[in-house]
């Protein structure tokens, strides 16, 4: 294997070629797991608010929380591009998007994702003015769990399909390196990744993407209160880590002197 960093462009160089792989990434250890399996983007997801932080969704992830397991995962030095989440609130206007951008970017991440279209467009302009490298994310968004009532697939229907459409040209447009699609109909993923010139990255969204990406927690079946159903691990590790803690405490004894 090379030893060359990953880098948006050697991302995007994959479109068409080599399936792209992404997992995400919270901590020092995890990302050195991953990074060593040879995965060449590692998210530092704002998932960590529900698999590592305990909140009910990812609306209540802050910025120092995100700069915080940024700053862990980027202590690992992968080979791989880290790429970190812009969180809830944290990208409400351009000049509020680029500050927080750059603090992610100051804790160590190489690029950023927001969710959202066309909607952030201004946003999106202004950290990809800044020289930060950007990944779009479209179709169900976790930010807006709260608003939708639930996870729920996108572009089932002849308005939602044009609204991701026209929001993933309009990404690409803007400068986007890539767009993760997430819960979107899969024949639809299909129809967008054909028409962008960036790669897709999918989550839910059928085989029809360029690449997958997966919170690393329920691939390794270790998300403990729910393991969406378009994962599927080999093993639900969780499983065996409790075995062995319980081995190692009925294993105790105290001494008699
Ligand atoms: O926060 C996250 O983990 C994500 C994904 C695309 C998995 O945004």
């Amino acid at each position: 294997m090379s030893e060359a960093r990953e880098t948006p462009q050697t991302i995007q160089s994959r479109k068409g070629h080599e399936p792209i792989a992404a997992l995400t990434a919270y901590d020092y250890p995890m990302a050195k797991l991953i990074d060593a399996a040879g995965v060449p983007l590692l998210l530092v997801g704002d998932s960590l608010g529900m698999v590592v932080l305990g909140y009910p969704n990812t609306t209540q992830v802050t910025l120092n929380e995100m700069e915080h397991h940024v700053r862990a995962v980027a202590r690992s030095k992968p080979r791989g591009l880290i790429i970190a989440d812009l969180p809830f609130k944290s990208y409400e206007s351009p000049e509020q998007a680029l500050t927080s951008a750059q603090r992610l970017i100051e804790a160590g991440a190489e690029g950023v994702k927001a969710e959202g279209g066309l909607g952030i467009l201004p946003q999106v302009e202004s950290i990809i003015a800044a020289g930060i490298p950007f990944l779009g994310h479209i179709g169900m968004l976790p930010q807006s769990v709260v608003q939708e009532g639930g996870y729920k697939v996108k572009g089932s229907n002849p308005i939602q399909k044009e609204e991701l459409l026209a929001d993933a040209l309009g990404l690409a447009e803007a400068g986007s390196f890539g767009l993760v699609l997430e819960l979107v109909n899969a024949q639809v993923a299909y129809e967008i990744t054909e028409r962008v010139s960036i790669p897709t990255i999918g989550i839910g969204s059928g085989i029809g993407c360029d690449g997958q990406i997966l919170v690393t927690t329920d691939l390794l079946g270790t998300s403990s209160d729910f393991i969406p159903k378009h994962v599927q691990p080999e093993e639900l590790l969780r499983d065996r880590m409790m075995g062995m803690i319980r081995v190692w405490r009925k294993s105790l004894s105290i001494s008699k002197q």
